[in-house]
């Protein structure tokens, strides 16, 4: 069955644009776990612009579902995984200056400080996973770095269906879709397990979500963006009911 991974960095955004208590990521948690999302995730950045260290606390102690850290793979970064030992931990590149993750980890051009990573996090009982582009190298890098999981990098995708206004028959739309299609069957073949994410939204999630083997996606900025409207319970049920509808199409 197809997940849904709900990133709910964006609530601790508008919380910390005020330096307040409010929204409290914990409420947004728990708002989601009821809509049905399948983990909750969290990216703590080395500048703590949303998610804050006691977010993590708090969140490690009252999640229910799965929780997913999303960190660089810094020593700081690591130290904190494996103290508060989140069920899994997506690797990300991180930039000071990027509004949001930009591209897939270069786990090709870094492999031995991944390796040690992924075995430090992993005997902490992390599972770890790489955010990748759709890239044959870096997918068999990260299969021997260790990584248990890949997340293929969604946002070419997302980018070619919006510039076709949503044509699924644009080559752009399904040469984008193939590339993750591809990606997607290299990483279950070299023995990980397959999810996808970034720039997803409620008119591109069902060609991705109909993709056979992949088992999580993660979605943030458009879920919030429509919670705003129709608060995040309904909000996530809808996307939970398109992956769901899609995934049965994809059978
Ligand atoms: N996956 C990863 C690795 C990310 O860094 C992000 C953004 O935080 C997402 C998924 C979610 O992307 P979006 O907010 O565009 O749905």
């Amino acid at each position: 069955m197809c997940q849904l991974g709900m990133n709910i960095d964006h609530v601790a955004t508008i919380r910390q644009a005020r330096r307040t208590y409010e929204p409290d990521p914990i409420w947004a948690a728990v708002e989601a776990q009821l809509a049905g999302a399948d983990c909750i995730t969290i990216h703590l950045r080395e500048d703590r612009r949303h998610i804050c260290d006691r977010d993590l606390e708090r969140l490690k102690e009252t999640v229910q579902v799965k929780l997913n850290l999303e960190m660089a793979a810094t020593d700081e970064m690591v130290a904190i995984a494996c103290r508060e030992q989140p069920q899994m931990a997506t690797l990300v590149p991180e930039g000071r200056l990027e509004v949001t993750t930009e591209g897939g980890l270069d786990v090709a051009g870094q492999r031995d400080r991944l390796t040690e990573v992924v075995s430090r996090l992993s005997d902490a009982g992390v599972s770890v996973s790489a955010f990748i582009d759709a890239d044959e190298d870096q997918i068999d890098a990260a299969a021997v770095a260790g990584f248990a999981w890949c997340e293929v990098h969604t946002g070419p995708f997302a980018h070619a269906h919006y510039e076709a206004h949503g044509d699924m028959a644009d080559d752009r739309v399904l040469d984008g879709l193939d590339v993750v299609i591809r990606a997607g069957e290299q990483i279950i073949d070299a023995g990980m397990r397959f999810n996808a994410g970034h720039a997803l939204n409620y008119r591109n999630v069902s060609p991705i979500a109909a993709i056979p083997g992949v088992q999580e996606l993660h979605i943030g900025h458009s879920i919030i963006a429509r919670a705003v409207f129709v608060g995040l319970r309904e909000a996530i049920e809808e996307m939970k009911a398109l992956i769901d509808a899609a995934e049965a199409l994809g059978d």
